[in-house]
């Protein structure tokens, strides 16, 4: 019921929460799993950057206002959002390219292995890379299972497993701790791809037992559309693992022209090249959302607000079926209905201002993005939803017509 979201709405610890971002008038945003909202410092922190810093200060400002320092810094704020410490992250790159750098690092890292373990269902980047690495070095399998048979999937042969934390498509979350535990015991390595997870609830990348892992910037870290992405690498693995892309910001002294490269200590030596600034700039005002939020205060939320949206749907739209575990420890903080004319109803959801994503071949997705949804945002988008699929609004050949973003 409305009153009821709004009385959990009044109640919300994150409710000021909201104030960080411009959301547009009208508007119910449900895709802060794909590009998170504007935050209200990002606009000045940009200009700042480009009139004040590189404007006024040309080249200077790489000391003078801490570029050079940018990655590092930016990684020390997120640590505490993904249970790392500050120095076991870093920003760059994007999330591709990221997970390229250390899956090669890890098989790198287990000679006499020569599998790659995944999931048939982890997000297409994450295959496609593996698939080009493996072409890259000969004798490199990739050994695809479906999820339930990952467990037992993990064998001698098995060099690394790598897998995308909450699934993009379903929400469903993978037991990190279980699966670090068997890959261990197995003498094997694990990546995990946090796209979906960082930002959207709390995650224990050490209390779980984690080796390496990636994680997207534009989504629920709100680093604005391409944000740089960030590396995880557990600190007792740092000077065993090498960049397979040796770049001179990587090296142990980048500004000693060496002509042979030596790898820098630490989580450094992930570094490639010359980061963007002004993508940092962004990326670093997106991050500070989250300044003094506690991570508990954001899961219990998301599971809260995407249970609401569950039960409304569930109780209203008999069209739809839920692809979401029901149980919300299992669910990432977004929400996956199926329906044959999913495009077109998500076509037709976003003409009436409620905004979500579809992904092939027929989920509706609606992410819930803790620090700025409200409960009476998940209300109405379940009544709007209710009402154009009991009137087939979405049936018109406008909303069938396929864009290149779904
Ligand atoms: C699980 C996952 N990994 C990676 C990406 C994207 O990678 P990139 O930032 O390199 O485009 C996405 C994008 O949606 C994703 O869902």
């Amino acid at each position: 019921m409305l009153d009821e979201a709004r009385a959990l709405d009044a109640a919300d610890p994150l409710a000021l929460a909201r104030q960080r971002f411009r959301l547009p008038d009208g508007v119910i945003y449900l895709d802060g799993n794909s590009l998170g909202a504007l935050p209200v410092m990002t606009p000045g922190a940009l200009s700042r950057t480009a009139e004040r810093e590189w404007g006024n200060d040309l080249i200077t400002s790489w000391n003078k206002h801490g570029w050079i320092d940018a990655p590092a810094r930016i990684a020390a704020k997120l640590a505490p959002l993904v249970g790392a410490k500050p120095n076991e992250l870093l920003v760059a790159d994007s999330t591709s390219v990221c997970l390229f750098k250390l899956l090669a690092a890890a098989l790198a890292a287990r000679p006499g292995r020569a599998t790659i373990l995944t999931e048939r269902r982890n997000f297409p980047t994450d295959l496609y890379v593996a698939q080009g690495l493996a072409d890259l070095l000969p004798g490199t399998q990739i050994n695809t299972v479906d999820r339930a048979d990952l467990g037992t999937a993990i064998v001698d042969d098995t060099a690394v497993l790598y897998l995308t934390h909450t699934d993009y498509c379903s929400g469903e979350r993978h037991d990190m701790r279980a699966l670090n535990e068997v890959a261990h015991e197995n003498g094997a390595l694990t990546i995990w791809d946090l796209s979906h997870s960082a930002g959207a609830f709390a995650v224990e990348l050490n209390g779980s037992g984690c080796d390496l892992a990636v994680g997207c910037g534009y989504k629920y870290l709100n680093g604005g559309p391409g944000a740089p992405a960030f590396l995880f690498v557990a600190e007792h693995l740092q000077d065993d693992l090498r960049s397979p892309i040796t770049g001179w910001m990587g090296h142990a002294e980048p500004f000693a022209f060496a002509g042979d490269y030596r790898p820098a200590p630490g989580i450094s030596r992930f570094l490639t090249g010359t980061p963007s600034i002004l993508a940092l700039a962004a990326l670093e005002a997106g991050v500070g959302t989250f300044d003094g939020i506690l991570m508990s205060d954001i899961e219990a939320k998301s599971a809260a607000m995407t249970q609401l949206f569950i039960d409304e749907i569930e109780a209203r739209c008999p069209e739809v079926t839920l692809v979401s575990p029901r149980d919300p420890a299992q669910r990432g903080s977004q929400v996956s209905f199926s329906h044959p004319d999913g495009y077109a109803v998500m076509q037709a959801l976003i003409a009436r201002g409620v905004i979500g994503d579809f992904r092939a071949p027929n989920i509706i997705r609606f992410g819930f993005a803790p620090l700025y949804n409200r409960f009476e945002d998940a209300w109405q988008a379940a009544d709007a939803l209710a009402e154009i699929l009991s009137t087939r609004e979405w049936d018109q050949p406008r909303f069938h017509a396929r864009q290149k973003v779904t």
